[in-house]
């Protein structure tokens, strides 16, 4: 079962995290005054009873529920999470475990970080996207003004337990987002990961390398934890455009069906600079055309959502394009009329 010490908390992946994480409680549990669990009204129903019977020395807790989606992450709904912990006995020696996908994660992440100063926190992801991408790194994150991911912390943890067994319950559409940031991985590390990616079939084919995905972003962040470096902006590889494409639909697109479209356009604009050969564009091009195979019907307002990015640096759009399998990233600033082309490609 890979494992592994990460700047950002202990990390298992595999059928035996939810044995790990037992363990841990059996060490653990003691010394906290009380615990909270936050997942979403899907997992809650779907995964949760699956999880906790798993779970023979967590003792008492409380479940906090959110509503499933993006809009979850707000400044309003963590106000009123900071209350609820409170009415449920939760003090500054309590634990939070949050249970779901990367919005329950990303909240969950914030909501610990910043209740009485700080609480320890554990992460049980549950979606795909949540074990090989968003429970890994200590980014946490909320969305206010319909800019995504605008107030956040980097946060440790006590521990990450990645349970594959509770996929079993993921629908078609969350393994299909999830996916894409999988395809991104794979593309950075290049080598077999990338051949094996460009292999897969069906979603069941993910599971023999959600271990090589996971380990992929595990090894890209501990090398640069708090993104200092051009190591860690890599994975910002197809985020450009796709987050600005999320912000401009108004959460109404999954996360990974943006990062998709934002890794076919930014293939196009790598390729357009020279950045990238065509032919391993097209390969990527190929890959994600082969699992959304109808492009979105971008809004008008994916420019505006541009200039908002965080990576942008006095008001000039930056990016971090592809410059092949396992060759990194290109940061750079693309003029206007690059995009646009790339925009009118895709369209
Ligand atoms: N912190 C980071 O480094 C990082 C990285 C990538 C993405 N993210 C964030 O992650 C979020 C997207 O994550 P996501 O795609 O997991 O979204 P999500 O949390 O909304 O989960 C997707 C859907 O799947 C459901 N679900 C999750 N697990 C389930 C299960 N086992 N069975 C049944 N239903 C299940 C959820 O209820 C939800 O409806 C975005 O907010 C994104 O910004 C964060």
């Amino acid at each position: 079962m890979p494992q592994r010490e990460t700047y950002f908390g202990p990390w298992t992946l595999g059928d035996e995290a939810l044995e790990a994480l037992d363990q841990w409680l059996e060490v653990h549990r003691s010394n906290y005054t009380q615990v909270c669990i936050l997942t979403d009204e899907n997992v809650h129903e779907a995964a949760l009873p699956h999880v906790l019977s798993g779970l023979a020395h967590l003792g008492e807790s409380a479940v906090l529920e959110i509503p499933p989606g993006e809009s979850s992450k707000c400044p309003e709904l963590l106000s009123q999470l900071w209350i609820a912990m409170l009415e449920n006995g939760m003090d500054r020696h309590s634990l939070l475990v949050s249970m779901g996908g990367g919005v329950v994660t990303d909240l969950g992440g914030f909501l610990a970080d910043t209740f009485m100063r700080g609480i320890d926190h554990i992460l049980v992801p549950t979606s795909l996207l949540g074990m090989v991408d968003a429970s890994i790194g200590g980014k946490t994150a909320i969305d206010v003004g319909g800019y995504k991911n605008l107030a956040g912390t980097f946060a440790q943890s006590e521990g990450i337990f990645a349970w594959p067994p509770v996929l079993n319950s993921l629908p078609e559409a969350e393994w299909r987002s999830g996916w894409a940031e999988c395809i991104k991985h794979a593309f950075l590390q290049g080598g077999d990961l990338w051949d094996a990616c460009q292999q897969v079939q069906s979603y069941a084919e993910i599971l023999p390398l959600l271990p090589a995905l996971a380990m992929a972003k595990v090894e890209v962040v501990d090398a640069d934890p708090f993104e200092l470096t051009d190591a860690r902006k890599a994975l910002n590889l197809g985020h450009t455009l796709g987050h600005a494409i999320e912000s401009a639909f108004g959460g109404g697109v999954s996360h990974g069906d943006c990062i998709a479209a934002g890794l076919w356009l930014e293939s196009c604009i790598a390729e357009d600079l020279g950045h990238l050969k065509p032919s391993h564009g097209q390969a990527l091009r190929t890959l994600i055309d082969r699992w959304w195979t109808i492009h979105l019907p971008l809004p008008a307002e994916v420019n505006a959502y541009l200039h908002g990015d965080k990576k942008n640096q006095s008001g000039k759009i930056r990016f971090a394009l592809p410059a092949g399998p396992g060759q990194g990233i290109v940061l750079t600033e693309v003029p206007a009329g690059i995009v646009k082309k790339a925009l009118a490609k895709y369209v």
